[in-house]
């Protein structure tokens, strides 16, 4: 040990006491932070909703989720100051009062803020890494903002158009010809076309244009509130469109993509969760799957809710 070190260890005891005391004094001065109530969050396809609940919400929110690290001060004086001025500039609990216009700006802005590397702020995902958004995410906002920006979600008049023209495919094959069955003995059923539609946002991803309708019994199982678990004899159907732009760069349903099923009947379908599943591609409604086997497919990717009974589409309840 060195004569010249000795009055600096004596020294550094103090202060280290002394910047404990200010440590555990600071946390005493906490501008205040408070969730105020969500008037009208943020509406988009689930994908998208995720990404930016995960990424974004901390800020720009009224759903400020602070871990215990974020609480202590002085971190806790930055993240405070960055949820007030982030809540100024974009809140997605009040993005029903924005006009779709904005909103579309909004929008905008964040993909490229997130292109840009500014956002979410770097000091922010070093301690929540979770909130790092992916080349894979990136895809997702890009496609679903692009998808706004061309054309409004394309409306009834649109949609009726495609169903006009499958209509007009149905009424003159099937008539001659046999109703396609799926390898699990599911038989295609033309009725969907007179169920509600129950996705409140037509989906954009993949190029696709999507739909779920609901049977009478799933309409009436919404109306109850009966619908975890969902009632036998509730039927779904998701149809899917390509999705194609006109001349002027509008995006509407093209070609019929494919239309699926998923039927309630917890006897019958015990084997496969309750469900019935089948899939018919193309407007020559070829069934999908080689064999019944092809339902763990579904199964699998509808397995994240199983707790609300294997259905993703929540309805707006009236
Ligand atoms: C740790 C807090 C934090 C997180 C997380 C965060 N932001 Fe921000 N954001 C801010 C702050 C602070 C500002 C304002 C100052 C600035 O631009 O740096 C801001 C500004 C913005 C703006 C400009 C708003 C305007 O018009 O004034 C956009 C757009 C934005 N953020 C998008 C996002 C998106 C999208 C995400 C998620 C991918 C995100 N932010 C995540 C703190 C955050
Ligand atoms: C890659 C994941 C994935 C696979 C595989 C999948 N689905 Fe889905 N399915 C979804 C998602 C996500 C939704 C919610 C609507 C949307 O976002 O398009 C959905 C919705 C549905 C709906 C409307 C009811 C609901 O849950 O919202 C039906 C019907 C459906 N799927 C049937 C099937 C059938 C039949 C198969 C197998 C042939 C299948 N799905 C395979 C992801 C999948």
């Amino acid at each position: 040990m060195s004569a010249a070190a000795t009055p600096f260890r004596r020294l550094l005891l103090p202060a280290g006491a002394l910047l404990g005391a200010a440590f555990v004094g600071i946390q005493f001065i906490r501008p205040p932070l408070e969730n105020p109530p969500v008037t009208g969050d943020f509406q988009a396809p689930v994908a998208v909703k995720n990404i930016v609940q995960r990424a974004c919400y901390d800020c720009h929110s009224n759903q400020t989720d602070l871990r215990w690290f974020d609480k202590v001060a002085p971190v806790y004086w930055q993240v405070a100051g960055h949820v007030k001025e982030g809540r100024t500039g974009l809140n997605f609990s009040t993005w029903q009062s924005l006009p779709p216009a904005d909103q579309k700006a909004k929008l905008w802005e964040s993909v490229n803020q997130i292109l840009a590397g500014a956002m979410p702020l770097s000091e922010y995902t070093l301690a929540h890494p979770e909130a790092k958004v992916s080349a894979q995410d990136v895809a997702v906002l890009k496609q679903y903002v692009a998808s706004l920006a061309k054309s409004p979600p394309a409306d009834t008049a649109k949609l009726n158009a495609a169903d006009r023209q499958y209509r007009h495919w149905q009424s003159n094959k099937t008539a001659s010809t046999a109703v396609p069955v799926a390898p699990n003995g599911i038989a295609y059923l033309p009725d969907y076309k007179n169920w509600q539609a129950i996705s409140t946002t037509e989906r954009f991803d993949n190029g696709t244009m999507r739909v779920v309708f609901g049977n009478n019994v799933a309409m009436q199982a919404i109306r109850e509130k009966r619908i975890k678990p969902w009632p036998s004899g509730t039927a779904f159907a998701k149809v899917a469109w390509d999705q194609l732009a006109d001349a002027q760069g509008n995006v509407r349903p093209g070609a019929f993509k494919q239309v699926e099923y998923m039927l309630k009947d917890d006897r019958k379908y015990a084997a496969t969760k309750g469900w019935g599943w089948a899939r018919f591609k193309t407007d020559k409604l070829v069934p999908y799957g080689k064999d019944a086997l092809f339902t763990t497919e579904c199964i699998r990717c509808h397995q994240p809710q199983q707790h609300n009974d294997f259905v993703f589409t929540q309805p707006l309840r009236p």
